[in-house]
């Protein structure tokens, strides 16, 4: 496979973060085990960025400076919020698991399809579409109808990774944006924060991500935020029995509580990595050793009790080299998750909306 270079950030970005609350909840949060439209891009070949009709070079004739474009717009948008970061690293993901990396999660409503930016998993939650608005209109400048939105997602997910201190990759392009969004494809794809190991293998499997990736690309927690609603139930009722989860961490599980109260509060955030929350680093790994994970999610990649994400959890606390090398290569696979190519699809003019 070609070079797979890992180039670590030479910089990591410090600001405070600044605590504001949303609305609304994920209370009944669906498994979705059915398949419901999105089709998210089952079976995809597995093994490195060599795939999918990708490239690294796919604009370096058509729009050279498209990279040095987002880079900019990123950093400004990140130095007045630094969430900014984790919020368009997660807007990626919940791209990609539905119906593949199509830009399909920044469609409004039209007329034949309801917007996935309704989805149980992303109404009240997703942020960041007035940046990936603000690059697209610089791009379309620089380069009119030429530089896909899909692409802009994922540059942009790996120019937030690098300005706040993680690695950076190569990353194939050339990605083409959907004329149609999903949303019970995005209802029933993104795995929900109460996740069993086992639910979230299935998850990850119907991507063609395996359980490397999963726990890599969990790894994205080391930045960002989740309101109280989204791990509430660990706090008051994790079984059904009116108990804590009992893998929480006793002073964290006290820290928690002051900011989820049993009732009210559902939009009250807290970091999913409370050492760093702005910085791409390992302590999400660490924490989660000592009980502290903030989701069910995130806790159970170690309590689950399954051997290679217990592992990996382990290996990847001690070695922040093994995770950043992991993470760039499960992007990459994410990345390549049923993308549409050739003349399939289309280039948007504006991301919201179909041309
Ligand atoms: C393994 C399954 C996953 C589950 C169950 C999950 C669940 C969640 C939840 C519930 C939140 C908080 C949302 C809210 O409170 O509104 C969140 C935030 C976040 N997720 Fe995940 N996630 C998963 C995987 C991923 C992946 C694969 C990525 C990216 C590669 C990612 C990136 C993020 C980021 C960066 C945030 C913080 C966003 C912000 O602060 O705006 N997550 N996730």
């Amino acid at each position: 496979m070609a070079s797979f270079k890992l180039l670590y950030a030479s910089f990591t970005l410090l600001a405070l973060l600044s605590s504001s609350s949303f609305t609304l909840g994920y209370p009944g949060f669906n498994f979705g085990w059915g398949h419901g439209g999105g089709g998210g891009g089952v079976s995809r070949p597995i093994g490195g960025p060599r795939f999918s009709g990708l490239s690294p070079a796919f604009y370096s004739h058509s729009c050279p400076q498209a990279n040095d474009i987002i880079v900019s717009v990123l950093k400004s948008a990140i130095s007045k919020d630094p969430r900014m970061a984790a919020s368009l690293l997660r807007l990626h993901f919940h791209d990609c698991f539905v119906q593949g990396c199509d830009a399909s999660v920044l469609l409004d409503d039209h007329p034949t399809f309801v917007s996935e930016k309704k989805s149980v998993p992303n109404k009240n939650s997703l942020r960041g579409f007035e940046v990936i608005d603000e690059i697209k209109a610089k791009l379309e400048q620089a380069c009119p109808e030429t530089v896909s939105c899909a692409d802009i997602l994922a540059l942009a997910a790996r120019g937030s990774t690098v300005l706040s201190g993680g690695p950076n990759w190569e990353l194939p392009l050339g990605r083409r944006d959907s004329k149609k969004a999903s949303l019970s494809g995005s209802n029933n794809n993104i795995p929900p924060p109460n996740s069993t190991i086992q639910n979230l293998v299935t998850f990850f499997r119907r991507q063609g991500l395996n359980e490397v990736d999963l726990v890599s690309l969990s790894g994205a927690h080391t930045l960002g935020m989740a309101r109280c609603t989204t791990f509430k139930q660990r706090l008051y009722n994790q079984n059904g029995n009116n108990q804590p989860d009992s893998t929480l961490e006793r002073s964290y599980y006290h820290d928690l509580k002051a900011v989820c109260p049993k009732t009210g509060g559902d939009n009250n955030v807290s970091p999913l990595d409370l050492a760093s929350p702005v910085t791409f680093d390992n302590t999400y790994f660490k924490l989660i050793l000592s009980g502290k994970g903030l989701l069910t999610s995130d806790q159970v990649l170690l309590s689950g009790n399954v051997g290679k994400p217990m592992q990996l959890v382990k290996d990847f606390a001690d070695d922040r080299a093994l995770f950043f090398n992991h993470f760039a290569r499960s992007m990459v696979k994410m990345g390549n998750v049923h993308p549409l190519t050739g003349n399939k699809g289309e280039v948007r003019k504006n991301c919201r909306r179909v041309n």
